[in-house]
């Protein structure tokens, strides 16, 4: 398959699919080749765990309209966001911990990010320095910032990102309190780690994981650490609130995203304190059980906040259809989350490179079919439930017309 993509004016291949094919492909890959309890981690939820399927549930209901013989020979999946122009319409979320999907994976993220021209989101809880990271994505990570202990000790690893060179800085406000997650207390996962028997066992089943894991050392998160200082991943982070955020506002003078709102009112009141953009997401599932799809409130927030005002998304993408039905909904760019980890799981670099390019080639082939060819066509006529009542009262109008014509 050799699909001509065009960048910016320029013609170039994408690089042929390999040995991932799909996210759903690269799961069941990772969940044989990860213990158990890294892959209940990385897979798991809040909850019941219906959150996340409701995501997902949620984007296979949406239907994308096809259209016939459209001028769609030269397409373009460039995207501009926040003043940067990307070759790709999608990044890769913040997560912690990546390295415990594969050895040195933070690194292979960056690589991928400078490969293909897309922004990386490095996690607070990430087990790179934040140095390394945006040395390997060659200035095109973003870092991730969890409100840690207190106020001081935040704006240390905020200062900390901007001495490093950090433009981007992503303040995530959807984790209050750490859920209870019930696979990972029955594994017994803990940050940092601790061996159980049970643990012991998973490992001894998967020699392979554990034997280059152990070669390259247990992850550990390695920002926020001082003399004094070390990451928690279970503290309370209630203390990002509305004067945090003002306050975050006043020292850090490069784009400030705020990542997990899924209430307009929210979203309203953080358009209102000079944020560069809100980041939509419901955490992947991973907070609360009961919360909305993701791509259920993205419209509300994109008719709260106006056409203009840049959007980013996550939460359930799966495939290359997904980022058009959220660019569709009001996104203006689209973070991949958990395919990734899969993917890096299942096969490595190369694995995660397979994977984003499935990605980008299903994004360019489905934008073929819909009749588009670039992503800012993409909006709400494309999508076959919100275009239907008003396609069929034309047809019909048009039809009568014919009709009546001499
Ligand atoms: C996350 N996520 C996350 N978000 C964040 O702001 N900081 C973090 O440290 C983490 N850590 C993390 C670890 C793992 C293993 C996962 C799977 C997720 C949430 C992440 O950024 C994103 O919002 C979700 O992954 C999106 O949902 P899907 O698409 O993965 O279902």
């Amino acid at each position: 398959m050799n699909t001509q993509l065009v960048t910016r004016g320029q013609k170039h291949s994408v690089m042929k699919v390999r040995n991932i094919h799909s996210t759903e492909h690269a799961r069941a890959l990772a969940r044989g080749r990860l213990p158990r309890l890294i892959f209940d981690f990385i897979d798991g939820a809040a909850g019941r765990e219906v959150a996340t399927a409701h995501n997902t549930a949620r984007f296979d209901q949406l239907r994308l309209q096809p259209r016939a013989m459209a001028d769609v020979g030269s397409r373009s999946i460039s995207t501009h966001c926040l003043g940067k122009d990307y070759g790709v319409p999608f990044g890769i979320a913040p997560m912690g911990m990546c390295n415990l999907a594969w050895p040195k994976a933070d690194k292979s993220i960056a690589c991928a990010a400078k490969d293909l021209n897309m922004p990386v989101c490095l996690s607070s809880a990430g087990s790179s320095t934040l140095e390394d990271m945006l040395e390997w994505a060659q200035g095109r990570a973003w870092f991730q910032l969890y409100f840690n202990h207190s106020q001081a000790q935040s704006f240390a690893a905020v200062d900390r990102a901007a001495k490093a060179g950090y433009e981007t800085l992503v303040l995530t406000v959807d984790v209050p309190e750490v859920t209870r997650r019930v696979k990972d207390q029955i594994n017994g996962f803990n940050v940092p780690f601790r061996m159980t028997p049970r643990a012991f066992a998973d490992f001894a089943f998967h020699p392979r994981w554990s034997l280059s894991t152990l070669a390259n050392g247990i992850p550990q998160p390695r920002n926020f650490v001082t003399a004094n200082t070390k990451f928690d991943r279970n503290a309370s982070r209630a203390g990002a609130d509305w004067d945090f955020l003002a306050r975050l506002r006043d020292r850090w003078s490069g784009n400030l995203i705020v990542k997990g709102i899924t209430s307009p009112e929210d979203a309203a009141r953080v358009k209102t304190l000079g944020i560069n953009a809100i980041y939509v997401s419901n955490h992947g599932g991973r907070q609360l059980d009961s919360a909305p799809a993701a791509i259920d409130i993205l419209p509300l927030i994109r008719e709260t906040v106006g056409a203009e005002y840049p959007l980013l998304f996550d939460s359930g993408i799966r495939n290359g259809e997904d980022v058009i039905k959220a660019f569709a909904l009001g996104a203006d760019f689209v973070m991949l989350g958990r395919p990734v980890l899969y993917a890096l799981a299942a096969g490595g670099q190369a694995g995660l490179m397979d994977l984003l390019q499935c990605f980008a080639q299903d994004i360019d082939l489905a934008m073929a079919q819909i009749g588009i060819r670039d992503m800012r066509e993409a909006n709400k006529e494309i999508l076959f439930q919100s275009a239907r009542p008003k396609a069929r009262a034309d047809i019909l109008t048009q039809t009568t017309q014919l009709k009546a014509a001499p």
